[in-house]
């Protein structure tokens, strides 16, 4: 039998009219009774009637959007792609920022929610943490997860493939006859990270690389590629090549061998992974790993779409392929 909002007011001891409240984003209830709410729905699997929510709301024809961080310049080209997508059907894009905090995404999933948001497209912070925010958005309305994917968590989602990318960069070098590699990345936090470090693990044992000195790991940022760069410099060598987790790494550690006047292809290789705008015009010029944003937006959009027709359609996971970007970074001259 269908679990009813009287079942999720009766097991939190409060009214049905105060449980609906919560439950559709409404104001004036206290914390504590909104997380009594919450937890009952949770704990009795209550989905939310998005047809019926509809029905008595109507579509607001707006689409909520977390990122985890608006300063990378990675998100923001993926969220103009979304927002062109959905206005040709006439819809809004909300955009929150996570902040890089699993609490803070939560909240934003809270008030995109309480703006009755047709749907919501979340860019998880983390592939453990952010599980609470997806299972509280996901009983209430559809939820796709675009980039990143929570561990275990058996909903939407929508991505490139990260080992397959990163595998592209260490096939490249090696044909550029690399046999040195070293490794700089994020921490495994969020599934970008994890998903990478298992492509370059693979992809370096498969091409019989030597792996030159520890994996470097700490967070996407100019900052962890400069700081990177310090700890290869004051290594014994420097490797073949070095391969970036993203682009903003690769030109923090571009920027630090210029100063130490490492020649960039000639004593090292680099490359990268995004194509963010700043790629082509990074000295030298950085080859990457290219994230199509339009087929990334188009699948999530049409996945959306999908989930908010049909709310019991089977879980869908699209990994859709990146593309190699030779620049001068590795010697390609264009
Ligand atoms: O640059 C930040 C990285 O994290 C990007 O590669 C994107 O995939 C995001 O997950």
């Amino acid at each position: 039998m269908a679990i009813t909002i009287k079942d999720v007011a009766g097991r939190a001891g409060v009214s049905v009219a105060t449980a609906s409240r919560v439950l559709s984003g409404g104001r004036r209830v206290s914390p504590e009774l909104a997380d009594r709410v919450r937890e009952s729905a949770r704990e009795l699997g209550y989905r939310h009637n998005a047809v019926a929510r509809a029905l008595r709301h109507g579509r607001t024809s707006s689409v909520g959007m977390i990122v985890p961080e608006i300063g990378n310049p990675f998100f923001p080209s993926l969220v103009e792609a979304v927002e062109r997508t959905l206005s040709e059907s006439g819809r809004d894009l909300l955009l929150c920022d996570a902040q890089q905090d699993p609490s803070v995404e939560l909240r934003r999933a809270r008030t995109l929610m309480a703006r009755q948001v047709d749907g919501l497209i979340v860019i998880p912070v983390s592939a453990s943490a952010s599980r609470a925010a997806l299972d509280e958005v996901a009983s209430r309305l559809p939820v796709i997860q675009l980039d990143r994917f929570v561990t275990d968590y058996l909903g939407d989602w929508v991505g490139v493939d990260d080992a397959l990318g990163i595998s592209l960069a260490v096939e490249h070098i090696a044909a550029l006859g690399s046999r040195s590699v070293a490794f700089v990345s994020a921490e495994p936090e969020c599934s970008s990270a994890q998903q990478r470090l298992r492509g370059f693990t693979e992809a370096t044992q498969r091409m019989g690389l030597l792996e030159s000195g520890d994996r470097l790991l700490g967070e996407f940022s100019a900052g962890w590629g400069r700081a990177a760069a310090q700890k290869l410099l004051a290594g014994p060598s420097l490797p073949d090549a070095v391969v970036c987790g993203n682009d903003e790494i690769a030109v923090g550690l571009l920027g630090e061998f210029r100063r130490a006047r490492v020649r960039v292809p000639d004593d090292v290789l680099v490359t990268g992974f995004d194509d963010i705008r700043f790629a082509a015009l990074a000295d030298p010029p950085l080859t990457t790993i290219r994230q199509p944003h339009e087929v990334i937006a188009s699948e999530c959009i049409r996945l959306l779409d999908a989930r908010m027709d049909d709310a019991d359609l089977p879980a869908q996971r699209i990994a859709i392929a990146p593309s190699l970007i030779a620049r001068e970074s590795t010697g390609s001259v264009s």
